[in-house]
C-alpha cells in the first residue's frame, strides 16, 4: 500500500493466506467503560481501551467535565462533582459521545451544549429528545433536529417507561444512563438487534434487569468505580474476517473478541454466503461474553438481510456489499434505513463504492442490492469522510484485478489508527 496523506493505493494479495490478529479494544465498550467511569466517584481503571479517535472525544469530553485521566486511570468526582464546562463539549465525530454523553448529562446539574465536527452536526438528534425529556431533562436542539445539543438535567430525574421506535443502543444507552438518577425504576423498549453492552454491565452491578428480548428495566442507584478490561472489537474484526471470506482457503483468527449478540449479525450472513465460521466463547466481561472467532473463505453465494439481522450488522452492511460483489448472485439488504444516519449516508456511499470499483449496486430506499459477479475490478472510491467505508473499499482491494485508491483513507482512525497496516500484515502471512 502507499500514497500521499489522505489517499491511500491499496493492491490485494490475490492469493489465500493465514493469520492471528488481535484486534484493538472495542469502541462501544471503551466509550461505555469511559463514560460510566466518569459518573463514578472514585479511581476506575479502563485497560485496553480502543485507540481511535472517537473514543479519544470521549477522553476529551470527561475532561471537559473535571475528569482526570492517568494512564489507564479515571479518577472522577462522580457525576454530583461535574464541573460545569466553559466551552461547548466537542464529540467530533462521535455519535456514540453524544448520544451517551446527552443521557448521562440529563440526570446531572452541569448544563451543557454538545458538539461535533461537520459531519456529525449533521446526524439526527431527535431522537433523544423524548425519551430524556421523559427524564425531565430539557433537551434543544437546532431547528433542523441536529446538533448543538444543549441539555439541562435535573438530579435526581423523573422514572419513565419509554418505547424507542428504532433498534438504537446509543438511545437506549442514553435513556438508561439518565434514568439511574431517578427516583424510581423505569423502562426501555425498543425493537430487536441493538447491542445490549450498557444492559448487561448495569445488570452485572445490580442497577438493572433485562425483563424481555427488548425491554430493560433500570433500578436507580450510584455506578460504582470498576476496573474495566475492554474486549477486542468485533466492528473492527469484521474487515479482516470479510478479507479472509473473499478468498477460498485464507484464513484468519481474532482471539478475545466481544461476542455480544447484537455485534454477530455479520458473522451469520457469512455464514449464509457459504464461509466456514468458528466461535467459541472464552470468557466473559461483566456478563457480556468474549471469544475466538475464525472465518476461512470459500466460495460464496447470494444472501438477503432482513430485520432484526439488519439492525445486528448495522456496522457492517458496507462490507455485506463488498464480500456480495465477490459471491454469484444478486444479495438484498432491506430494512436499513438507519444507515442513512450513519458516519455518512452510508446506502449511497456503500452503492457509490462498489459501482465506483466495477461492481454493480443500486440503492433501496432501506437498504441496497448488490449483484454478485464473483470479481471487481479496482478503481478510486471516496470515504465520503467515513471510516467503515474507506476500510470497506481496502479490503475490496483483496481479490480485485486492479489496484484501488482510496481517497480520505485517513478516516480509519476513527476506528482503528493502524487499519491499513494490520490488513497488509494479514495479507502477507502464510
Ligand atoms: C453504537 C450503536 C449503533 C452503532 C454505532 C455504535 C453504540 O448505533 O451503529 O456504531 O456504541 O451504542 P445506533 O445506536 O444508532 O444503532
Amino acid at each position: 500500500m502507499s500514497g500521499a496523506a489522505g489517499v491511500r493505493i491499496v493492491k490485494g494479495p490475490g492469493e489465500p493466506f493465514a493469520a492471528g490478529i488481535e484486534v484493538p479494544g472495542d469502541k462501544s465498550l471503551s466509550h461505555r467503560a469511559l463514560i460510566l467511569s466518569a459518573m463514578a466517584a472514585g479511581t476506575s481503571s479502563v485497560n485496553r481501551l480502543a485507540t481511535g479517535r472517537d473514543v479519544a472525544a470521549t477522553l476529551h469530553v470527561i475532561r471537559q467535565l473535571g475528569v482526570e485521566i492517568d494512564e489507564d486511570r479515571v479518577i472522577s468526582p462522580g457525576i454530583d462533582g461535574w464541573r460545569s464546562p466553559g466551552d461547548p463539549l466537542d464529540c467530533a465525530n462521535s455519535g456514540t459521545t453524544m448520544r451517551l454523553l446527552a443521557g448521562a448529562l440529563s440526570g446531572s446539574l452541569v448544563p451543557a451544549t454538545l458538539v461535533g465536527d461537520e459531519f456529525l452536526m449533521r446526524r439526527p438528534m431527535r431522537r433523544l429528545v423524548e425519551p430524556l425529556t421523559a427524564l425531565g431533562a430539557s433537551v434543544e436542539l437546532s431547528p433542523d433536529g441536529t446538533a448543538p445539543v444543549t441539555i439541562t438535567g435535573r438530579a435526581p430525574t423523573h422514572p419513565a417507561d419509554v418505547d424507542i421506535p428504532m433498534p438504537s443502543a446509543q438511545v437506549r444507552s442514553a435513556f438508561s444512563l439518565g434514568a439511574l438518577r431517578a427516583e424510581g425504576e423505569s423502562t426501555v423498549a425498543s425493537p430487536p438487534g441493538f447491542r445490549d453492552h450498557t444492559e448487561r454491565w448495569l445488570e452485572a452491578m445490580g442497577l438493572g434487569k433485562r425483563e424481555d428480548t427488548t425491554t430493560f428495566r433500570i433500578y436507580p442507584g450510584a455506578v460504582p468505580a470498576y476496573r474495566y478490561v475492554i474486549s477486542g472489537d468485533p466492528s473492527s474484526a469484521a474487515f479482516l474476517w470479510a478479507s479472509a471470506a473473499i478468498v477460498a482457503g485464507a484464513r484468519v483468527v481474532t482471539p478475545n473478541v466481544s461476542l455480544n449478540p447484537g455485534r454477530l449479525g455479520f458473522l451469520e450472513v457469512l455464514e449464509a454466503m457459504g464461509a466456514t465460521v468458528e466461535g467459541e466463547v472464552t470468557g466473559a466481561v461483566l456478563g457480556d461474553p468474549i471469544g475466538t472467532v475464525s472465518v476461512t473463505g470459500a466460495g460464496l453465494r447470494a444472501t438477503t438481510v432482513s430485520g432484526t439481522l439488519s439492525a445486528a450488522t448495522i456496522d457492517e452492511l458496507p462490507l455485506v456489499a463488498v464480500v456480495a460483489s465477490y459471491a454469484e448472485g444478486v444479495t438484498r439488504v432491506v430494512d436499513a434505513g438507519e444507515l442513512r444516519a450513519k458516519e455518512s449516508d452510508r446506502i449511497d456511499s456503500t452503492v457509490s463504492l462498489i459501482n465506483a470499483l466495477g461492481g454493480g449496486a443500486q440503492e433501496y430506499q432501506d437498504g441496497f442490492e448488490v449483484l454478485g459477479l464473483g470479481w471487481l475490478e479496482g478503481g478510486r472510491v471516496d470515504s465520503a469522510g467515513d471510516h467503515r467505508i474507506a476500510m470497506a473499499a481496502a479490503v475490496a482491494a483483496t481479490a480485485a484485478t486492479n489496484p484501488i485508491t482510496i481517497v480520505g483513507a485517513e478516516a480509519a482512525a476513527v476506528s482503528w489508527p493502524r487499519f491499513y497496516e494490520a490488513l497488509e500484515a494479514l495479507w502477507s502471512s502464510r
